[in-house]
């Protein structure tokens, strides 16, 4: 885990392998972000003209190293582009610090130390600077060479290992709280993505159930997990059906952060399929090799839980871990069975790949039984959701308009892409079955719009309900950029989480 702290330090005098600058784009050329001036002294001003000539602009995202002067204590510096120069009276926003400073991050991986010298006017910006550079430094080794392989050109460098954040205030108690804030988020953002890319051969639902049984105890959060035998007993249909065609039996964890001064209830509901294959719905070659990351959703949910007991916020938050692999065999779910779920409902399940909303059909009613103030939903729902929105956007259902407002709003300001969706009811009827209450199956067109109407009738009454398909941010497949890694991201999770701080503050009916 990378280490972060703010300094007092000067640019010109603190010991690192690296200095982080930041260049912004000029009418003239590139230009040196505040935050730089020891360091732009030290090359007797001219680092502006020294970037160019190396072909820096400035464009977001650049990332452009040079020589150090004698002056510094560093051997390196390293540019990286902000984009525009702000307007007059303005600072750079969180989400290009963010970026900025997870690119910078990114480049040193391998480096021992890394000062960060970005424009910081703000705690605000010190948050977004640490929040980025922390998930930017993130790399999954677990499973390739260690150090010394990557020495002889084997293995994987490891990740940038001490950021040395300068410009904050570290005696500021906002300064402080932002970095406290930045680095408990990150932690389990970055836990999210270890589980999101562990491979479903060592990550199933019981090896997921143990982790989260695991963290509970380190942060007093109390778990209780649902084994294949108390799903049985308690009638969870969907979460069994999906489940039974594999080795490894499905789970229920449900994970309960409480604070004495809480007023509101907050229910967390995670689609947790460690490895989807289809089922004996197979998904043909190219759609299935990338398909342990179906459990992104429970991942996101138990990282906030983890987060929100870590920051101590004000709020009761209930997560709910849907977990079970979907696997082809003789004992799995056929294309034609009905299942009667936890509701009581009856389901036609005419597809085995549209498993998501089974398991969560279930955790979406045990959830309501406890009335809380509102659920969200998280889940790599469907294929549809990145036809529509493409692979950084997520989509937000809900039988509330101010509500799906109010997340689109909060994933806007935290830095995530997100997009309302309606639930137009006439795509219902394509769900009637001849034989059961519903079909797992509806109409193609709008199909992600069909999986949330889907989950909406396993909602309690009267209960607030948001859905987020996660199904395009949650795996990043491109080359890395900003903050965001290749594989699992940690989609939703600062959404989550600022949802149940506003909760926690009373901001949200
Ligand atoms: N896990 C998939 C959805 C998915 C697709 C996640 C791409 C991430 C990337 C889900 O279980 C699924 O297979 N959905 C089907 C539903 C269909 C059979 C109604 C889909 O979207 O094709
Ligand atoms: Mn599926
Ligand atoms: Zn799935």
């Amino acid at each position: 885990m990378t280490a972060l702290t703010l300094s007092t330090a000067g640019a010109a005098t603190l010991r690192a392998d690296a200095l982080v600058v930041g260049v912004a784009k000029g009418a003239k050329g590139p230009v040196v972000a505040p935050g730089a001036e020891a360091v732009d002294k030290a090359f007797d001003g001219k680092l502006a003209s020294v970037l160019e000539t190396l072909g820096a602009t400035g464009a977001e995202g650049e990332v452009t190293k040079v020589p150090a002067p004698s002056g510094l204590k560093t051997p390196v510096v390293l540019a990286v582009g902000l984009g525009a120069v702000p307007e007059k009276d303005e600072t750079y926003d969180a989400e290009t610090l963010r970026r900025a400073a997870g690119a910078a991050a990114r480049a040193l991986t391998g480096s021992k130390k890394a000062a960060f010298a970005l424009p910081v006017e703000a705690a605000e910006d010190a948050e977004a600077i640490a929040e980025g550079a922390l998930l930017g430094a993130y790399a999954f080794t677990a499973y390739q060479g260690g150090e010394k392989d990557a020495k002889n050109g084997n293995g994987a460098k490891l990740p940038l290992a001490e950021i040395a954040l300068l410009g904050a205030k570290p005696r500021d108690k906002a300064y402080k709280a932002a970095a406290d804030r930045a680095i408990a988020l990150t932690e389990e953002i970055n836990r999210a993505r270890d589980l999101v890319n562990t491979p479903p051969n060592d990550l199933y639902p019981e090896s997921f159930a143990a982790v989260a049984t695991a963290a509970g105890k380190e942060h007093g959060i109390k778990v209780q997990v649902f084994d294949e035998k108390a799903l049985a007993k308690g009638g969870f249909g969907g979460i069994l059906g999906v489940g039974q065609g594999s080795q490894n039996p499905p789970r229920l964890v449900k994970l309960s952060y409480t604070h004495s001064k809480a007023a509101k209830n907050l229910a967390l509901v995670g689609k947790g399929i460690t490895y989807d294959s289809g089922g004996i719905s197979l998904k043909p070659a190219g759609h299935n090799e990338t398909m342990k990351c179906d459990m992104s959703g429970a991942a996101a949910v138990f990282a906030a839980v983890v987060a929100a007991a870590r920051l101590g916020l004000a709020v009761n938050v209930t997560g709910w871990l849907a977990l079970a692999e979907n696997m082809p065999s003789g004992s799995a779910t056929r294309p034609g069975d009905v299942l009667r779920m936890y509701s009581g409902k009856t389901v036609e399940v005419l597809n085995t790949d549209a498993e998501g909303r089974l398991v969560l059909g279930d955790a979406l009613t045990k959830a309501s039984e406890e009335n809380p103030d509102a659920i969200v939903d998280v889940a790599t729902l469907t294929g549809a959701m990145v036809m529509a929105l493409g692979n950084r956007t997520f989509g937000i259902m809900s039988n509330d308009d101010a509500f799906r407002t109010s997340i689109h709003e909060i994933a806007e300001e935290v830095g995530e892409q997100s997009w309302p969706m309606p639930l137009p009811s006439e795509l219902r009827k394509g769900m009637d079955s001849p034989t059961a209450d519903i079909a797992n199956m509806g109409e193609r067109m709008g199909g992600g719009l069909v999986a949330g109407l889907f989950l909406q009738e396993f909602v309690g009454e009267g209960i607030t309900w948001a859905h987020l398909d996660i199904a395009g941010p949650a795996f990043h497949e491109g080359a890395p950029y900003g903050y965001t890694p290749k594989g699992g991201t940690g989609s939703a999770i600062r959404t989550l989480v600022k949802l149940a701080e506003r909760t926690a503050a009373g901001d949200l009916g």
